[in-house]
């Protein structure tokens, strides 16, 4: 199971910062599950009960977002260029939440927001092989070699990707562009826009359509929903 360091998980609840929470962990003032910790690095699941002093650690309400990510937003808690981030459609969210990976600037779609950092770093492990579902709007029109070099894995970054699912979904003769869903289960970074590059048909526009079983059904561009228990239940199993 999918588990945090003790300090960290001390540091968000804010009892203390990670280097103070270390302090009170070695000088024993930390229990868990009723035995006490001396040990940094001890990796501690949700359902595990910490003690700092004998006060029970009181760990934020764990929160599930499912978010129609527009295009033109930053997908992260803060910009240093001060650019729109996706924070700002969760005003009224009172917990530290954080998108699961990430979108580009200029890619729509689907995006988790959570602060289950357990879940967080279980969906954008390699190793979970999760996969996403991106529909492309691309420069030409791709041949069938080129689409099933896109399904045995192209060369980027010094690195073959792995084995992709694809599909033409349509194609626009008198502009030259396609639109072709593309599905991977890794999480390389401009990874699409790159595989397109490889094949010489740019990447026009981007979305993601599906995040494992996810979609975006019944929400509009910048809308959000929580997660049901059943889809957190179903996330959390993998
Ligand atoms: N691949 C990309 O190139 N960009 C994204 O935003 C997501 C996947």
């Amino acid at each position: 199971m999918a588990s945090e360091r003790l300090q960290k998980v001390m540091a968000e609840a804010g009892v203390a910062s990670r280097r103070k929470s270390e302090t009170l962990i070695t000088a024993g003032n930390v229990t868990v599950n009723g035995k006490q910790i001396k040990t940094l690095g001890t990796k501690v699941d949700n359902d595990d009960h910490i003690e700092v002093n004998g006060i029970p650690l009181q760990r934020e309400k764990l929160v599930y977002l499912l978010f129609y990510k527009p295009r033109g937003v930053i997908s992260s808690v803060k910009d240093e260029k001060k650019r729109k981030t996706v924070m700002s459609y969760f005003p009224d969210v009172q917990q530290r939440i954080y998108p699961v990976g990430r979108l580009d600037y200029d890619t729509s779609g689907i995006l988790l927001m959570t602060n289950d950092g357990q879940l967080a770093n279980k969906l954008t492990h390699p190793k979970y092989k999760f996969e996403k579902t991106y529909v492309a709007k691309v420069e030409g029109i791709p041949t069938n070699d080129q689409m099933e070099k896109l399904r045995h894995g192209v060369r980027i970054d010094k690195k073959v990707t792995a084995p992709a699912k694809t599909k033409v979904i349509s194609t626009d003769l008198n502009k030259k562009t396609a639109v072709v869903e593309i599905t991977i289960h890794e999480g390389r970074n401009h990874q699409v826009k790159k595989m397109f590059d490889k094949i010489s048909h740019p990447v026009i526009k981007l979305k993601r359509e599906k995040y494992g079983f996810l979609t975006l059904d019944g929400l509009q561009s910048g809308e959000w929903r929580s997660l049901k228990l059943n889809e957190v239940t179903r996330l959390l199993k993998r």
